[in-house]
């Protein structure tokens, strides 16, 4: 059984992008730069910034945070939105989610530029993914994609069975693995909450995409000898012996479904370390202008 490491193959990845930008210097380049909006004091979402603000520090990419009180109105968002689009020095940007209740998430995500929309949430970068036209991919799904790229995983003519139908992951990861590209190719079965006698798929399947957000959903008994499984469930649960309080837990049972697989990623140190890169990834395209 072979553990895909993502915590190291994000390392990798950000030595890449790191003298990228190096190289983007040297030659008296623009270096690239990323606004992140933050809305309220969200212990979760102000973590998951300050990631991102890290991660880019780290490979020499610049970042601005932009934090608003949680009362601001949606009105006043939408015109930040506005100011970083006509903003020639950010390359892009990201609004994080969720927002407060006041403000419409959709409003806002049609507001931003899809050529500085490097989450890839806006419909025109949907739709071009939909269509197999250049486009910026969102985080979760593109980790995935680099995943099998890196590991070599075969896609073509295999049976991909992904568990859970949100816009973010299942939906745009589905999509990938069908398109016809050197990571794609796969027969995909889209499976949710309503899917009838889900194991019998599940046993069919030569990779599985566990994304439906329940932690130790997909247990041994269903996955057949030799599964490539892939889990994106990262559940916070109590664990008192841990200094932040809680730890992550997976969507897959590690344990039983481990020694059946010829592949699996572990929960942390699996798909979670190779979403940021994506970011950075997308951030690079965008001072390359590649999606306008
Ligand atoms: N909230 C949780 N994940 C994400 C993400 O990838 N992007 C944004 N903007 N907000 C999030």
């Amino acid at each position: 059984m072979l553990l895909l490491d993502g915590k190291k193959l994000a390392d990798e990845i950000k030595l890449e992008i790191a003298r990228e930008v190096q190289q983007i210097k040297l030659a008296g380049g623009k270096v690239p730069h990323l606004a992140a909006v933050i809305v309220g004091n969200d212990g979760g979402s102000l973590t998951y910034v300050g990631h991102k603000v890290k991660a880019c520090e780290e490979v020499g990419i610049r970042s601005s945070l932009l934090q608003f009180d949680e009362t601001v109105t949606e009105e006043f968002i939408l015109k930040e939105i506005t100011k970083l689009n006509e903003n020639s020095d950010i390359d892009g940007f990201i609004v994080q989610l969720p927002l407060p209740k006041h403000i419409d998430p959709d409003k806002v995500l049609l507001r931003i530029d899809p050529k500085k929309d490097v989450d890839g949430f806006h419909p025109v970068n949907m739709g071009k993914v939909v269509l197999g036209l250049p486009a910026y991919i969102s985080a979760t799904p593109q980790g995935i994609i680099k995943l099998i790229e890196r590991y070599k995983i075969e896609t073509q003519g295999k049976h991909c069975v992904v568990v859970g139908r949100s816009n973010i992951v299942g939906r745009p990861i589905s999509i990938l693995l069908s398109s016809k590209s050197k990571t794609g190719n796969a027969t995909v079965t889209l499976c949710h909450s309503k899917t009838n006698n889900l194991k019998e798929l599940t046993l069919q399947a030569d990779i599985i995409i566990a994304a439906l957000g329940k932690p130790e959903f997909l247990t041994g008994d269903m996955v057949k000898e030799g599964a490539v499984v892939i889990d994106v469930g990262t559940t916070r649960v109590p664990d008192t012996t841990s200094k932040s309080g809680y730890r992550l837990k997976g969507d897959v049972k590690f344990d039983e479904v481990a020694p059946k697989c010829s592949a699996i990623t572990p929960v942390p140190g699996g798909v979670g370390p190779m979403t940021v890169i994506s970011l950075l990834l997308n951030t690079l395209k965008a001072s390359k202008h590649e999606v306008d």
